[in-house]
């Protein structure tokens, strides 16, 4: 079961947390806001085939609520990214108005979206036109049959045209999200990683994670970031990208095509490897997360959340609200579980919570 934490006590010296910092010298500036926990897709690393318990339309965050925590990050704690997750955040009709309600109040953070994709084109000039910033897409492969296996639903073309649109919108870098799943669609990674390269759109790929409604995660089946890197170099040149890391999940690689000439042509574009499970970042981990539910998880693989909605709902100042935000991310672990568990430690346990109701 999920631990509810009581609300954590304020530092002792009394004074108010100007930052989100936890016990390991780390600090959270980057913000991600779960909108929403259904979704239109039934991706099988997250969601199961059917039978999701949806959250109540009361239990959610209203877009004032969702506004006023990203305000108070930013305010408060000098959030410098925000962005909104699903399940699929364009399922909320309200969309536009969370990201033109936050805009208004900070138009220099940027506001960024993790989507499937599905209906962007029809909903992207308004989010443009509301502040839309950047946008992530969730896209596994691009052979029509491979994707229904994948997401359960026949849908790529609508993705496909979300995708056009976001970028036709002027979005940019667009990002392209993958989990590559052993004899589904691994044999696809370096088709993909040409066909986003043809079109513009940045490739990375995410070692899938144990944060499935089915369990059926297993190390065995994990395609590693190496593994990928090993398969892209079969028909392209990678070198390391130059640019600094920072915290960023992803690792960059510059992407030429294999020729004789090595490093002297020219680069076709970027793709980037996100190793959660064999290259884990936790050391640099700069994020804070806030569920559709408004609990804040100090981990994506969090077994404690800590309720601040209720806190709000309470009628607490900012500063409450605040103070509590803070007490829950001070008790962020070091690394993955309580204690630096690796996922396929079979002490590992699983969160409740799906990756469709963390957000990503
Ligand atoms: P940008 O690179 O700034 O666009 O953002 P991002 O990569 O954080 O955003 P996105 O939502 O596209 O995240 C991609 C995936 O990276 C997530 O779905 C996770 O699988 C993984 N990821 C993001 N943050 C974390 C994290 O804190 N821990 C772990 N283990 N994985 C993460
Ligand atoms: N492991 C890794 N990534 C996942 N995503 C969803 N479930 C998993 C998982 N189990 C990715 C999606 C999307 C982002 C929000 O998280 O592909 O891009
Ligand atoms: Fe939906 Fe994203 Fe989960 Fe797929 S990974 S089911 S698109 S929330």
């Amino acid at each position: 079961m999920t631990t509810v934490l009581p609300t954590p006590v304020p530092p002792a010296t009394g004074a108010p947390a100007r930052e989100l910092s936890d016990r390991w010298g780390r600090v959270a500036d980057d913000l991600r806001i779960s909108l929403i926990d259904k979704c239109n897709l039934r991706c099988t690393y997250c969601m199961p085939a059917e039978g999701m318990t949806w959250l109540k339309k009361d239990a959610l965050l209203t877009a004032d609520e969702a506004v006023r925590i990203a305000d108070i990050g930013v305010r408060v704690f000098g959030v410098r990214d925000v962005r909104f997750t699903g399940g699929e955040p364009l399922v909320r009709r309200d969309l536009a108005d969370i990201i033109a309600g936050f805009r208004s109040l900070h138009p220099d953070v940027p506001v960024s979206l993790t989507t499937n994709g599905i209906n962007l084109d029809k909903r992207v000039d308004e989010l443009v036109a509301a502040g839309l910033t950047r946008v992530n897409v969730s896209l596994d492969t691009v052979d029509r049959e491979v994707f229904a296996r994948v997401t359960r639903r026949d849908r790529l073309p609508q993705v496909i045209r979300g995708l056009a649109a976001a970028k036709a919108a002027g979005l940019d870098p667009v990002k392209v999200n993958a989990v590559l799943m052993r004899g589904v669609n691994d044999t696809g990674a370096a088709d993909l990683l040409a066909w986003c390269l043809e079109r513009g759109y940045q490739l990375r790929f995410i070692e899938q994670m144990p944060l499935d409604a089915d369990h059926n995660w297993a190390r065995r089946n994990l395609v590693s970031g190496a593994e990928v890197r090993g398969r892209l170099s079969e028909r392209f040149d990678l070198t390391p990208d130059p640019a600094p890391r920072g915290s960023a999940p992803a690792q960059l690689w510059e992407v030429r095509e294999k020729t004789t000439a090595g490093q002297d042509a020219p680069v076709l574009g970027k793709v980037g490897v996100i190793a959660s499970v064999t290259e884990s970042f936790c050391a640099s981990c700069s994020r804070t997360r806030v569920t559709a539910d408004g609990r804040v998880r100090s981990c994506l693989f969090s077994r404690q959340e800590t309720d601040l909605l209720s806190v709000m709902r309470s009628g607490a100042s900012d500063r409450e609200i605040a103070e509590v935000w803070a007490g829950a991310m001070r008790l962020k672990p070091r690394a993955y579980g309580s204690d630096g568990v690796t996922l396929d430690d079979p002490g590992y346990v699983q969160p409740e919570r799906t990756m469709s109701a963390i957000g990503g």
